[in-house]
């Protein structure tokens, strides 16, 4: 199974095999191109899918010793997505499938992250709860099987990375401020800005992180030229951050009964984060799954997974290029 993914600013191209798992990988980012904007820029997205998604392809079949003749399925992601970006991957897919005569697949994004944990060696069994933290994305998500996917929390506003991007850039780092932001944090002080830890005096497991940003705001202004005060602030914001994420999830594996947490998404890169809820679990009595963080983020394999996944089932789709800039994940059809 080949897969593609193109939904934002990442090309992503996989060989997945049913029986031997992961063949190949390669992924391109285009965060530098978006840099000079302060965010992705759809269009400029969109045309830099177009160039690089066929030298991907043939540079991941050549790294897999094999040709467009050896594949017996392609998978792209369908949505949610930039329309632009996933109609790239879209019709590429679609056309080699077409050309090659076998199956296409187009695999919702989210069930790709979902899914990316079966790409270790020691993959969580279902029923697990999923906390799925990227740029768009703050969700908590049981997973009861594949295709079986309960939404239990999501953002009211801001994701998580949104969050940290845009939080980043007020206190002047360069996009996308997430990563800088997190290793700004590493060297503050902890407890000398204590930040809101947002819904979580309620009961429930919906997150709002929008307000954070203001508050930081305000703290860095006032506190802008007293020594480390960059650092410390990025520090209170992360705990802030870190602790919200941390409560909301004990809080899904208590509601379910769930044993099992599975990280998935971009801010799942977060050190502060992956040790807070390790010692989470070890007190609580759950186990932690942190896919590789090149599994984390956006990537070809987690599609190519899907698609085999779904294709062993007997499921794939007509011809038509369809695309979802906004998908239910609640909506797709269960496997087995
Ligand atoms: O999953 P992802 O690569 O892309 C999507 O949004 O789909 O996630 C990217 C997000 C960005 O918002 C980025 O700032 C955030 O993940 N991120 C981090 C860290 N590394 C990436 N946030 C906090 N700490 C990190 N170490
Ligand atoms: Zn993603």
């Amino acid at each position: 199974m080949l897969g593609v993914e193109t939904s934002c600013d990442e090309t992503g191209v996989a060989v997945f095999d049913a029986a031997k798992g992961l063949i190949a990988h390669t992924l391109y980012s285009q965060i530098r191109m978006h840099a000079d904007y302060g965010g992705v820029v759809p269009e400029l997205a969109s045309r830099d899918h177009v160039r690089k998604l066929l030298p991907l392809i043939r540079e991941t079949l050549r790294e897999a010793g094999m040709t467009t003749r050896d594949l017996g399925g392609v998978a792209y992601t369908a949505g949610p997505g930039l329309v632009g970006a996933l109609l790239v991957g879209a019709a590429c897919a679609r056309a080699l499938a077409w050309a090659l005569d076998v199956p296409a697949i187009g695999v919702h994004h989210m069930e790709g992250h979902l899914l990316a944990p079966m790409l270790e060696a020691d993959p969580p069994p279902p029923p697990y709860v999923a906390l799925l933290v990227s740029g768009g994305h703050s969700m908590l998500i049981e997973v009861a099987g594949i295709g079986r996917y309960k939404l239990l929390g999501d953002t009211l506003d801001d994701a998580a990375g949104e969050a940290f991007d845009k939080t980043a850039k007020l206190m002047g780092l360069p996009y996308p401020g997430g990563p800088a932001l997190a290793k700004l944090a590493e060297s503050g002080k902890p407890g000398r800005y204590k930040f809101a830890r947002p819904m979580t005096d309620r009961p429930g497991l919906d997150f709002s992180f929008s307000g954070l940003k203001t508050q930081v705001l305000m703290a860095y202004q006032a506190h802008a030229d007293e020594p480390n005060a960059q650092a410390d602030v990025a520090r209170g914001f992360e705990d802030a951050i870190v602790e919200t994420l941390v409560i909301k999830c004990r809080r899904a594996l208590a509601a379910t009964g769930d044993k099992r947490l599975v990280i998935a998404g971009g801010v799942g890169a977060n050190r502060h984060l992956r040790a807070q809820l390790a010692q989470a679990a070890q007190r609580d009595g759950f186990r932690v799954y942190f896919p590789r963080l090149e599994f984390c983020t956006d990537n070809g394999a987690m599609i190519a997974l899907a698609g085999a996944l779904r294709l062993q089932a007997g499921l794939h789709d007509d011809a038509a290029i369809k695309v979802a800039p906004r998908w239910d994940l609640e909506s797709l059809p269960a496997v087995g």
